[in-house]
């Protein structure tokens, strides 16, 4: 316990604000009414296997967070404006909702508690990586936020929003899909550019 009272109040009501900005009130303050009737508001884990994209050691679902509570991305992945890395949430942002969510429903329950755990012993998540670009490609986030906004996830990555498990819907280890896009918009299309 000594640990969680090292959250200081302050990132709870961040977090609280992030929810109730995104929705009026929230499904934690509102209990799972409003969701239940979403069909796949009851995914367990043991569903995991059968969709797209890698299981994750927690069923973490961007459908929920995003898609149910409207957080937004940059609230989880807060580096991808500045840096060409997006940035993977640490433990204490989701502690900031899950000390006080513990989830509505058993599946819920049973995977939030992993993040519980998790974070009690000091032990993150380790996420397994969706996306990976060979070493020689060098993708910097940021400048493409800067010139296509903010909710330009999507172009690349699909519509995460709606994915109970984020898989990979463009085929980025195709030099193609790069260049397809650089020449609609005119940007430098040198090798070094992008490879080192
Ligand atoms: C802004 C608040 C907020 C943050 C930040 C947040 N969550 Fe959640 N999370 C929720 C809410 C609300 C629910 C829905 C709980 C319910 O009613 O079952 C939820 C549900 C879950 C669930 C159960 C449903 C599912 O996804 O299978 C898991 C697991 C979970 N969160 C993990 C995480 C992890 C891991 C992080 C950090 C990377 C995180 N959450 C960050 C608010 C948050
Ligand atoms: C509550 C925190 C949270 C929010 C909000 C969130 N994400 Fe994530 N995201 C995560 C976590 C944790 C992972 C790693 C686990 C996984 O892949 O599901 C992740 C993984 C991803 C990945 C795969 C990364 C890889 O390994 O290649 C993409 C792409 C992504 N998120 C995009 C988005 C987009 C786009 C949005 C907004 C529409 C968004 N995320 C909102 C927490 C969040
Ligand atoms: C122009 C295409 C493009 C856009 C737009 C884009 N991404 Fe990506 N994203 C990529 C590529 C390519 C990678 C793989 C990078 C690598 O392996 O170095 C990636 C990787 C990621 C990862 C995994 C990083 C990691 O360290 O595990 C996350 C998370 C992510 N993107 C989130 C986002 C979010 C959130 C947005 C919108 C704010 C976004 N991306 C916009 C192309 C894009
Ligand atoms: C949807 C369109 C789109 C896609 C897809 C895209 N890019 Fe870009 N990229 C842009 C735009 C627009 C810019 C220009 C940013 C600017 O003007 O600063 C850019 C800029 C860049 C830059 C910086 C260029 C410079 O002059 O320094 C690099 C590096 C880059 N992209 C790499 C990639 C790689 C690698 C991929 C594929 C994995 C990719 N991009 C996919 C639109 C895209
Ligand atoms: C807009 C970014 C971009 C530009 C410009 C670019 N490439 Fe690439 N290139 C990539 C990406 C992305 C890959 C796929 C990397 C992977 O497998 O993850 C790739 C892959 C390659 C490969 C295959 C290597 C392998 O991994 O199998 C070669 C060879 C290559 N590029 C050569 C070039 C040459 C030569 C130029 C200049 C004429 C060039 N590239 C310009 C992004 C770019």
């Amino acid at each position: 316990m000594r640990k969680l009272a090292l959250l200081g109040a302050g990132s709870l009501l961040v977090a609280l604000a992030a929810i109730a900005a995104g929705q009026g009130t929230s499904a934690a303050q509102q209990g799972p009414a409003n969701t239940d009737t979403l069909p796949a508001w009851k995914l367990s884990v043991r569903d995991s296997a059968a969709l797209k994209g890698p299981r994750q050691p927690v069923f973490f679902r961007h459908d929920i967070h995003v898609g149910v509570n409207k957080t937004p991305c940059q609230y989880c992945h807060y580096s991808v404006a500045e840096s060409s890395e997006p940035g993977i949430p640490s433990m204490t942002t989701c502690m900031g909702c899950h000390l006080i969510v513990g989830g509505s429903d058993s599946s819920h329950q049973v995977e939030i508690k992993k993040v519980r755990e998790a974070y009690n012993n000091s032990q993150p998540i380790e996420w397994v990586r969706v996306h990976t670009l060979a070493r020689h490609v060098h993708f910097p986030h940021m400048r493409h936020i800067k010139v296509l906004g903010a909710n330009a996830c999507q172009t690349c990555h699909g519509d995460v929003g709606r994915m109970p498990q984020v898989y990979q819907v463009n085929n980025i280890n195709n030099m193609g899909f790069c260049i397809t896009c650089h020449n609609q918009r005119q940007v430098n299309r040198d090798c070094t550019v992008c490879h080192f």
